[in-house]
């Protein structure tokens, strides 16, 4: 496995790997790795030829005041477990390598309407730090395809829209949230919590699960489960953000008895950590 730190040495390899006609597979990551983003590296490897693996804490997509200063930072544990997960190349640049003009001064990719909702409408300027900073890796690889998980649902979308728009040829895959045992989503925030907090954060699952079942046997209506899911969660203990029932290809608000492929997503705080999660649901 080759640990790179800089652009120039990136892209000689990958162009190495383009000459003896090798596919490229991408997964992006912020580090502090989990088995969530171990289902991409695996997905990444039986898909294309090569596998490179990001480690990058972008700044630009940590709104102010949020945990950009705190997030976990394991490099030489996270490269141990990418040698293991037979990753061919790992990139791990530095500030400067990705921001050569600052990031106040930095261009943006802004992908519309999507961007906007949700977590983007609790989190200003998020979606546009991580299209901006995917690009760059886009860029720079030139994957063939790239893998993201569904943990992050609207991120996926936002960066198939970018995609999409910017006409980039690449592929964008998808895979489902990878849980620990007591149904919490896995992710490198969830480090944050304390035992009781860990215990409790088990709810959101039962939560998304429920409101799941209440969709599926009615009568209530969507808005009435939004509510309900919310209102228990808040009483549980946590701050929610939003618990809203969408339609699952664009995210827009899902109609009572039109819509059949659907996705609940949640953003709910416990203490000072925001967690997120979401289950798709087929009526
Ligand atoms: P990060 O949170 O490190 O996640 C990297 C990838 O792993 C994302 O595609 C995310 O959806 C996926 N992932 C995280 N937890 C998962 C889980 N429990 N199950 C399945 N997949 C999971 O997402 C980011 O980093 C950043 O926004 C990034 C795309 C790297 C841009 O900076």
């Amino acid at each position: 496995m080759e640990t790179i730190f800089d652009l120039k040495g990136l892209r000689d390899a990958v162009s190495g790997w383009r000459n003896e006609c090798n596919s490229i597979a991408l997964v992006p990551t912020m580090g502090n790795l989990h088995l969530g983003h171990l289902s991409l590296i695996e997905g990444a490897n039986n898909r294309a030829d090569r596998t490179a693996v990001s480690i990058f804490v972008n700044p630009i997509q940590f709104g102010q005041g949020e945990d950009y200063e705190l997030y976990p930072s394991t490099l030489e544990q996270d490269l141990d477990i990418l040698r293991d997960a037979n990753v061919d190349l790992v990139f791990a640049p530095n500030l400067e390598e990705l921001y050569p003009a600052g990031i106040e001064a930095d261009t943006r990719i802004t992908v519309p309407d999507i961007s906007d909702i949700l977590c983007g409408e609790f989190r200003p300027g998020h979606f546009s730090g991580v299209a901006t900073v995917v690009m760059k890796l886009f860029l720079n690889v030139q994957p063939d395809y790239a893998f993201f998980g569904e943990k992050d649902y609207q991120q996926t979308l936002v960066i198939k829209r970018m995609v999409s728009d910017l006409l980039l040829p690449v592929e964008i895959l998808t895979l489902p949230i990878v849980r620990e045992k007591n149904g919490l989503a896995m992710s490198s925030r969830n480090g944050y919590l304390n035992e009781p907090q860990k215990q409790l954060s088990s709810e959101i699952y039962k939560a998304l699960e429920k409101a799941a079942t209440m969709m599926k046997v009615g009568p209530s209506s969507f808005e009435e489960i939004e509510k309900n899911s919310a209102d228990l969660l808040e009483e549980l203990g946590f701050k929610v953000e939003y618990f809203s029932i969408r339609r699952r290809r664009d995210l827009k608000l899902a109609a009572d008895a039109v819509d059949k492929s659907l996705i609940i997503l949640v953003a709910a705080w416990i203490g000072d950590t925001r967690l997120i999660d979401n289950l798709q649901v087929d009526l």
